[in-house]
């Protein structure tokens, strides 16, 4: 894993990750992706019928489609020009009943505007290998206040691509004390996690150091 990088995430998304990302989107293996993200979405989504969905750094709403379904659904994500994008595709997919969409620049890229235990199920999708190592940890204390259920992560399989800005994280020690894992397995290059919110209670000193998390 590389800490040295020159790396501003906001700035980075807001021009929609340049042309490495679109070589990616563009790719066989992202086709091959999104149909394994769809039939692993169908499944979980079926087995736990949550109310409150957010879809958590849901970019320009590429994965919308899978979750016409829930009744009530958020689409959160800090780049402004993603979200015009993720409005539209939303409107396109469910006008009836819109999707909640919120662009926000907190100035902690940490804090997450959604009251305490809002969410069934938070989805994190191509997400988490984008975010700092420094900041993971407190992200995800963010995320379990704002869930009262599963957060769904899906990421690379151990993967670093410097240019792209990918980060291989420790995620066995980053959820522990805060998420207890149900599910985890790789599928094409692809690595698929479920976890269930510990209350916090549980939590406190459970929860792995920063300082453990880095690896160089
Ligand atoms: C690779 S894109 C994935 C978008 C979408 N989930 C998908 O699968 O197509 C990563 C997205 O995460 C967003 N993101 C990264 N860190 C974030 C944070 N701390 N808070 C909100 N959004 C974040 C970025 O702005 C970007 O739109």
């Amino acid at each position: 894993m590389h800490t040295d990088i020159e790396y501003d995430p906001d700035n980075y998304w807001e021009t929609r990750g340049g042309p490495s990302y679109k070589a990616y989107t563009e790719s066989r293996d992202y086709q091959i992706y999104r149909g394994a993200q769809a039939a692993f979405f169908e499944e979980l989504l079926g087995r736990l019928q949550p109310q409150r969905l957010l879809d958590f750094g849901c970019g320009s709403g590429k994965s919308f489609p899978l979750w016409c379904d829930v009744p009530e659904v958020h689409g959160y994500d800090r780049a402004r020009s993603q979200i015009e994008v993720a409005r539209a595709e939303m409107l396109r997919i469910r006008p009836e009943r819109p999707y909640n969409l919120m662009h926000c620049l907190t100035d902690s890229r940490t804090e997450v505007p959604y009251d305490d235990d809002y969410f069934d199920v938070v989805a994190a999708v191509e997400v988490f290998l984008h975010v700092l190592p420094t900041e993971l940890p407190a992200l995800l204390d963010e995320l379990n206040r704002i869930c009262r259920g599963h957060l769904a992560i899906i990421t690379a399989a151990p993967f670093e691509n410097r240019a792209a800005h990918c980060f291989n994280h420790d995620y066995q020690a980053l959820l522990k004390g805060r998420f207890d894992i149900v599910d985890d397995y790789n599928l094409h290059k692809q690595r698929y996690i479920v976890a269930r919110k510990l209350p916090l209670t549980t939590r406190g000193e459970q929860t792995a150091p920063l300082a453990d998390l880095i690896t160089q």
